[in-house]
């Protein structure tokens, strides 16, 4: 075998000793059979490439196999059964795809390994982002690996403290801006016309391509069975986008022969694209190409779930397009709907942060107006983890957490959401006879609410 044969397997593999004094490796191309250093037996292993579930697709990754990766291990993510999710939704069963087990915790990672990669290949200097705090954390982190500068900036106050935390200890600068997210966005892009800096907000079709191996993924643990929806949060719609691209490719290749809908849920106080597709005549708009202003921004987006607190998303063309090639549909759901599918999602073992919980959220809808059937096969995407916003999850259990309600007469107060699967700790007396009391009234509550969810 001559060393050409051998050039790919080199940059993704290589011969190691199994001496653990030793442990020499050596390049795949040296013809050995022992150790010249110590004489011990080699094996071959495998570079972290193979060990990400984003890289292992890199069939349909646009890099070349020399490509220098930035990568923390992303993808592989777990596809959980939710029985009592899908009882709560009026579903046989329902499946959620949990993103939020991603190394920065939110699914922003697997589209983050290759924007890097590119931005590496680039010759950047500088990463930067506009963000409600996941896509920072996450460009934070792999800025850190491939040590580039990086710039977050952020809706000052309006992002949770677990996502800053994230960005300050991966070292990024950290710029809290006044203003909402859209106008950050509109801030970055003016600066990412600097010639060192590179943008990797979603409108980076790099970061939109590492996204799109969650499909292949999803479709891989279904055992390329094609579910009957698959449903995803909105927000700036790259991971929609992103998604249907991966579905329609893989259909293209012919390695699927139908499509999943992909149905996207955005929150109520802010629902742009929900706004648009609520007055698209499906029969002709499937065709017919939609100008730049036919969606109409929400200029003061509000909603408790601040990942998703957009107003004006930058990629709506692309999702939209998705959602209509697959035969999907966007809507939007309360913030009261939202929390309490959250906490159902919790009562899986789960967990989730507040924006992926739409999903659960929208199918109960769905189910409800008959667009789904009880029988269809649906897997909610989970985009982030429930540690990403604690707050928000103490709020709701102590009953403390409150929205916006605008009244008919225009005016506007805080009301509290009054979630119906509460879960507030308990004060009592550090004694045996009063923990047990305790539990067995818990367990009497529990069976009265049992029928809810069991
Ligand atoms: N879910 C979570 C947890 C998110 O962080 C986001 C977006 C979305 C859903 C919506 O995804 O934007 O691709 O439609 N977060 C971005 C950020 C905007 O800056 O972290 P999308």
């Amino acid at each position: 075998m001559g060393k050409g044969t051998t050039k790919i397997a080199a940059e993704r593999a290589s011969q190691r000793c199994i001496e653990p004094a030793c442990g020499a490796s050596y390049a795949m191309d040296e013809r050995l059979y022992s150790c010249p250093r110590c004489g011990g037996l080699l094996e071959i292993v495998l570079r972290p490439r193979d060990a990400s579930g984003v890289w292992r697709y890199r069939e349909v990754l646009p890099f070349a196999d020399d490509a220098p990766i930035v990568t923390l291990g992303e993808g592989n993510t777990p596809l959980y059964d939710a029985p009592r999710s899908a009882r709560y939704c009026g579903l046989r069963a329902l499946q959620l795809k949990h993103q939020g087990c991603n190394p920065t915790g939110s699914f922003k990672d697997t589209g983050m390994t290759a924007a890097v990669t590119q931005a590496v290949l680039l010759g950047a200097r500088t990463v930067v982002c506009a963000s409600t705090g996941n896509t920072a954390a996450s460009l934070a982190a792999y800025a850190a690996r491939a040590r580039l500068q990086c710039a977050i900036l952020v809706p000052g106050g309006q992002i949770s403290s677990a996502k800053l935390a994230q960005s300050m200890d991966y070292g990024a600068v950290v710029l809290e801006m006044e203003g909402n997210f859209d106008y950050a966005m509109r801030v970055i892009r003016d600066l990412a016309e600097e010639e060192s800096i590179y943008l990797v907000n979603s409108i980076n079709p790099f970061r939109i391509e590492g996204q799109k191996t969650v499909a292949a993924e999803l479709l891989r643990q279904c055992a390329w069975r094609v579910p009957d929806h698959v449903v995803v949060p909105g927000g700036n719609m790259g991971n929609s986008s992103a998604l249907g691209k991966g579905f329609l490719e893989l259909f293209e290749l012919g390695v699927i022969n139908r499509l999943p809908k992909l149905t996207i849920v955005q929150a109520d106080g802010a629902a742009p694209l929900a706004h648009l597709f609520a007055k698209l005549d499906l029969k002709s708009s499937a065709h017919a190409p939609l100008s730049n202003d036919a969606l109409v921004p929400v200029e003061h987006p509000e909603t408790l779930a601040t990942a998703i607190k957009i107003g004006s998303p930058v990629s709506w063309k692309k999702s939209l397009r998705a959602v209509l090639a697959t035969g999907g549909q966007v809507l939007s759901v309360s913030e009261r709907e939202i929390a309490d599918a959250k906490a159902v999602i919790g009562r899986d073992g789960v967990g989730c942060e507040p924006a992926s919980a739409t999903t659960v959220a929208g199918i109960k809808r769905l189910v409800a107006a008959g667009h789904i059937e009880a029988e269809e096969s649906v897997v909610a995407v989970l985009t982030g983890h429930l540690l990403k916003d604690p707050d928000y999850v103490i709020h709701y259990h102590r009953n403390t957490l409150s929205a916006p309600h605008h009244s008919a007469d225009g005016s506007q107060q805080e009301r509290s959401l009054n979630g119906a699967f509460r879960n507030p700790p308990a004060r009592l007396q550090a004694t045996k006879a009063a923990i047990l009391d305790h539990l067995s009234r818990a367990a009497e509550e529990a069976k009265a609410d049992g029928p809810q969810l069991d």
